[in-house]
């Protein structure tokens, strides 16, 4: 009797300790609350495959980027997961007045966002700095350094107001070292570090911002600086599981880190 009693017992406890470890495994992978995650630049690559996967553990995704038809079919595709949750909108985030509307129209609609992905880059092609049009220059450093301000600038009030909040900024390998015929995208990934280093001290207790390097992901933007060995890397699809478990772990603890996936 005694000894069937203490077995029960014995087997309660394994059970809960079971359900306990299952509860700590899945908010290991960001599994716990639902979260309203901003991403910009989800019309293809890094960003597309990101939103898919959070989209998929019932995060709310609020994604941008300026290809119409990519939104659409990006649209119908994270529509399987509960689609009246997720808000995907044309924006071009070097337009300031753009993504102050954009920030409008999310927190009168969704509210603050608890995660924000800057995430929307673009690359100059290859080339030496003295070969590089003026244009092309002024474009990598609008979308990567000043479209990230942009969303800082209108997305930062609400969620400062909150005094919660997680900011990712994409950074690179190349904004921690350099390569030849990448200037201007290395230019404007020492500045992202920089630019988050520096408002992390601005953030209040409960918020954080870090620069996160991607690893090196076979997306367009490798293809052009890497050409076909591009395709000896990894795809978004197989970096998106291991980012999203990444971000949905960071904490205020993190605050002006630099980290990589
Ligand atoms: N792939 C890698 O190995 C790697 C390595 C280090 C860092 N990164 C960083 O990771 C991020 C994503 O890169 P990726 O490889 O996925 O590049 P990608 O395939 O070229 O995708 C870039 C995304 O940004 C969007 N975008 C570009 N300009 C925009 C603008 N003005 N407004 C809104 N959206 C804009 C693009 O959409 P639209 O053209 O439709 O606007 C697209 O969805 C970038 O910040 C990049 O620097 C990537």
């Amino acid at each position: 009797m005694e000894r069937g009693k203490t077995k029960g017992k014995r087997r309660g406890r394994e059970g809960k300790e079971r359900i306990w470890e299952w509860v700590v495994g899945l908010k290991g992978m960001g599994m716990g609350v639902p979260r309203k995650v901003l991403i910009t630049g989800v019309s293809q690559g890094l960003g597309r495959a990101l939103a898919l996967e959070l989209a998929k553990r019932g995060h709310t995704v609020i994604g941008c980027a300026r290809s119409q038809d990519k939104i659409t079919s990006l649209q119908s595709e994270i529509s399987s997961h509960d689609p009246s949750n997720h808000l995907l909108l044309t924006v071009d985030v070097r337009l300031d007045s753009s993504v102050e509307e954009l920030a409008r129209l999310v927190t009168e609609t969704k509210g603050a966002p608890d995660i924000i992905v800057n995430n929307a880059g673009s690359i100059n092609k290859n080339n030496k700095i003295w070969e590089v049009p003026a244009e092309e220059f002024s474009a990598v450093i609008d979308t990567n350094v000043k479209g990230t301000a942009n969303i800082l600038r209108h997305f930062l009030p609400p969620m400062i107001e909150n005094k919660r909040g997680i900011i990712v900024n994409l950074s690179s390998g190349w904004g921690r070292s350099a390569a030849a015929e990448v200037a201007p995208y290395c230019a404007s990934k020492w500045a992202i570090e920089g630019l988050t280093r520096s408002v992390a001290k601005e953030l209040p207790v409960g918020m954080a911002i870090v620069a996160l390097s991607p690893g090196v992901v076979n997306t367009d933007m490798l293809q052009s600086c890497f050409g076909t060995s591009a395709s000896l890397y990894q795809t978004p699809e197989a970096w998106a599981p291991k980012a999203a478990t990444m971000i949905l772990n960071l904490t205020m603890e993190d605050n002006g880190a630099s980290l990589t996936v």
